[in-house]
């Protein structure tokens, strides 16, 4: 590992700007920004940057550009795809938006909020809550994922199906632009036709353009009837059959739709404290399934049973439980939020985080769990996730006893093997994790030509000398 260095002069202009507090040098400091949550990566760095104000990030951006040195932006770290960490070189700087948190406007009224890229996702939740509103984002990560991080990402996570993923979920943007120019985009118009849309090359840029200082959010009405089932099904098809009953009966009404294997459900019960089978039977197959109106009186829970009786006739759903609380349903959701956690602590797994036409999710899980188990016996498909939006997190857990470094010496046959499948049945290789730095290897397959072309004129254009999350996104 190098030891990092920055230049001098430019150390202490940055140590004038921000002090110690925005400062981090010390090496137990910065050590936390390091590595990332997957631990498939661990870089270096002569610093970490924390600004307390767009200005001060600004001034901050200025001095690094003109130094030419290289910016790695930072939210809340849980990127699943090392894109919010240094490399080994140490010469990037980490530039946490951590200090920006705050929420600086609420309007019920307009329906908005404006917030700081650091706010953590679920600080705006709660201020969404608390102004009688929902922000309707929702991941697993949302105790500390970021605003700046959910937009950077565009991320998708449980509520997708209803209000859209991150991207949909914004009206306007502040940003700093890789020579420290100020862009106030923070607009909080429903309809503003202008040119280019520019606050959408922000969103799902990953850090490679700039870095996101506010935004402003769409918030929509509170939940005022809920109802939440957990249900065994008869196999994969009879999960899509059942997410149609749903939305044919109320389409507005499905907040979530969710699957999850036996095999992950197994994983959750053994490894995470307090998680326990809300059925009598094991199945192989789950689905949560949440639903939820701005009406009091939208009799939901009647609905539910209705769907679920009529599923359990056509010998779809095999088992189910409606929550008879808010307690139960937080004990519900959180089978389904401890997935990567439970999955981490079986040992090594790699993560498909893929994409294909909803109708054909149950041949894509289907032959990405055969195609598997061939390349690697004894290894242990774990398909969960997002269903009702094509998004299948086609995860394999490494054979019980196997080594997990030479397990995951295999991770790019693993993804080879679903992406090949994922090709045959026009998806996406990354649904909404994004790119990072590990699947840049995969771009110039998927996306090369004319897009990746499009996509370097557009980065040379605002970031010529190429400082901003080098090595992320770009092959
Ligand atoms: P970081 O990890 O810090 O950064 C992510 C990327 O954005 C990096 O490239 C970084 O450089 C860039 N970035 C961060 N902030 C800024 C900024 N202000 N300006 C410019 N660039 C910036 N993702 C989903 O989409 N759906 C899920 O359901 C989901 N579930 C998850 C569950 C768990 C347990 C975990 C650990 C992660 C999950 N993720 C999920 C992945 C992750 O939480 C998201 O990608 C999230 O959007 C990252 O937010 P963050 O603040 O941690 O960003
Ligand atoms: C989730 O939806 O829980 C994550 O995006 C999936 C994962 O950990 O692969
Ligand atoms: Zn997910």
């Amino acid at each position: 590992m190098p030891d990092p260095t920055l230049p001098p002069a430019l150390l202490h202009a940055l140590t004038q700007l921000l002090g110690p507090r925005g400062l981090l040098t010390a090496a137990e400091d910065i050590a936390p920004h390091l590595a990332d949550w997957r631990n498939l990566y661990r870089g270096a760095t002569p610093c970490v940057i924390r600004p307390g104000t767009t200005e001060e990030l600004a001034h901050a951006v200025t001095l690094c550009a003109e130094a030419r040195v290289a910016m790695v932006p930072q939210g809340g770290n849980t990127s699943m795809v090392g894109g919010a960490v240094p490399d080994e070189s140490g010469r990037q700087v980490v530039v946490s938006l951590a200090r920006l948190n705050r929420i600086r406007a609420i309007d019920p009224v307009d329906m908005t909020m404006t917030a700081e890229a650091g706010v953590v996702l679920k600080a705006a939740q709660n201020a969404a809550a608390e102004a009688g509103c929902l922000f309707p984002l929702s991941l697993g990560a949302e105790g500390s994922a970021t605003i700046g991080g959910v937009l950077s990402t565009n991320a998708g996570g449980n509520t997708t199906v209803r209000y859209g993923n991150a991207r949909e979920l914004m009206l306007g943007l502040e940003a700093v632009l890789p020579d420290g120019g100020i862009w106030h985009g923070l607009r909080r118009l429903r309809k503003d036709n202008t040119g280019y849309a520019l606050r959408h090359l922000f969103v799902g840029a990953e850090g490679t353009l700039g870095f996101i200082t506010a935004a402003s959010l769409k918030m929509f009405p509170r939940a005022r009837d809920t109802a939440l089932g957990f249900c065994a099904v008869a196999d994969e098809d009879a999960a899509l059959s059942l997410f149609r009953r749903f939305r044919d009966r109320d389409d507005s009404a499905v907040r979530a739709f969710e699957y999850m294997s036996g095999q992950g459900v197994d994983f959750c019960v053994r490894h995470i404290e307090g998680i326990a089978l809300p059925l009598g039977h094991r199945a192989d197959h789950y689905v949560l399934v949440d639903l939820a109106s701005s009406r009091p009186d939208a009799g939901l829970r009647d609905m539910a049973e209705a769907v679920l009786t009529e599923a359990m006739e056509a010998g779809l759903v095999l088992d189910a439980v409606l929550a008879e609380s808010d307690a139960q349903a937080a004990r519900i959701w959180r089978i389904r939020e401890e997935h990567p956690e439970a999955q981490k602590r079986a040992g090594a797994s790699v993560k498909n985080d893929v994409s294909v036409p909803v109708s054909r999710v149950p041949d894509l899980i289907r032959r990405s769990s055969e195609a598997l188990r061939t390349l690697i016996p004894g290894s242990r498909p774990v398909p969960f996730g997002h269903i009702g939006d094509g998004n299948i997190h086609m995860n394999l857990e490494q054979p019980e006893g196997m080594d997990a470094a030479a397990f995951l010496a295999r991770s790019h046959d693993i993804m080879d093997c679903v992406n090949a499948i994922v090709r045959d049945l026009d998806g996406s290789f990354s649904a909404e994790h994004g790119i990072g730095r590990l699947k840049t290897d995969m771009m110039e397959s998927w996306r090369g030509g004319v897009e990746l072309g499009a996509m370097r004129a557009i980065k040379d254009a605002l970031d010529p000398h190429g400082l901003m999350n080098p090595g992320k996104v770009f092959p």
